[in-house]
């Protein structure tokens, strides 16, 4: 099995296929994730380095796990302790690691496009993108989307809303990508200055400011973080206004008459976007999310690297 690209930079660049082809073999994952040894050799001789430029908790543990599943030799590099503090390039940075015979890099970084800039200077080692900036999130998006399945059944026709800040998250871009790809219907919701204007026209999703509205429309919420790093300007009075008309929480749960499915990606400002008596209620899938992630990131690396099973 093989993808139609060498790279993962985003959903955008994805085929219909390729991304049924993932959360296919990402099934045959997950079973290996439920053995005594949660190994397999698929990766073994390849050489990945993590090269994580913004700080992550999930993704970084999430794709080492799944390296270390696939029997891989990992490099991590965190940006403090390395010569990117004296000033080194990014380019320079990653030759140096390729040098040393890389085959693959898993990188995060806070501008959007970084890892596509690599991928042209780089055409012959397989790049992921754990998260570009303001741009998109792929493996977020695609284990988001096997988790919908496991929960639901099926992508194709389900009602999934995404709250809060679109405006600058990736999350959110790269599900709506991926979402309308396979057949979903995808409606926003969250305060109009975290809104880009024309999302509508430009990603064909509904938009519904009103979040009760939103929610009795929807099979599924998956919530974002607001991404105070990235806002340069007040873009809502407070938290507290903020979680009044936003903030998902059980008495407005309560209010509708069928039970929705909650996602959020992670880190959760508790009492913020996301109310803890929701996040921690049975209608969370947020930590199969988390374990949904490493068998999906294998199914990506075990692709990208060809596929072989050794
Ligand atoms: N969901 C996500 O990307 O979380 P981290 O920032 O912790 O990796």
């Amino acid at each position: 099995m093989q993808l139609s690209t060498k790279h993962l930079l985003g959903i955008k660049e994805l085929t219909r296929k390729d991304i049924s082809t993932i959360l296919t073999t990402a099934i045959q994952f997950k079973e290996v994730l439920q053995r005594p040894v949660k190994k397999v050799p698929s990766l073994r001789d390849i050489t990945v380095v993590n090269l994580f430029y913004e700080n992550s908790t999930r993704t970084r543990i999430s794709f080492e796990l799944a390296e270390k599943r696939l029997g891989a030799d990992t490099i991590n590099f965190a940006t403090s302790s390395s010569s990117v503090s004296k000033g080194e390039t990014l380019l320079d940075t990653v030759n140096n690691i390729l040098a040393m015979k890389v085959d693959m890099v898993v990188m995060r970084h806070s501008a959007s496009g970084a890892p596509h800039f690599l991928a042209r200077h780089l055409p012959n080692t397989a790049i992921i993108n754990a998260g570009d900036g303001i741009n998109e999130h792929p493996t977020q998006a695609l284990l988001d989307a096997f988790s919908i399945i496991e929960k639901t059944g099926s992508i194709e026709g389900r009602k999934v809303l995404i709250i809060g800040d679109i405006m600058h998250s990736r999350v959110a871009l790269s599900n709506i990508y991926l979402l309308k790809k396979m057949g979903a219907e995808v409606m926003v919701s969250g305060p109009p200055t975290l809104m880009p204007v024309y999302i509508a026209e430009a990603l064909g999703v509904k938009v519904e400011l009103n979040l009760k509205k939103a929610l009795a429309w929807c099979d599924v919420a998956n919530i974002l973080r607001i991404q105070l790093e990235r806002q340069h300007q007040v873009l809502f009075s407070s938290l507290r206004e903020y979680n009044l008309s936003y903030g998902v929480k059980k008495s407005v749960l309560d209010a509708i008459n069928k039970e929705i499915v909650i996602m959020h990606p992670g880190p959760i400002n508790r009492g913020v976007e996301l109310d803890s008596d929701v996040a921690d209620s049975h209608q969370s899938i947020i930590l199969q999310q988390v374990e949904n992630g490493v068998a999906v990131r294998m199914a990506v690396m075990y692709l990208l690297g060809g596929g072989n099973v050794h």
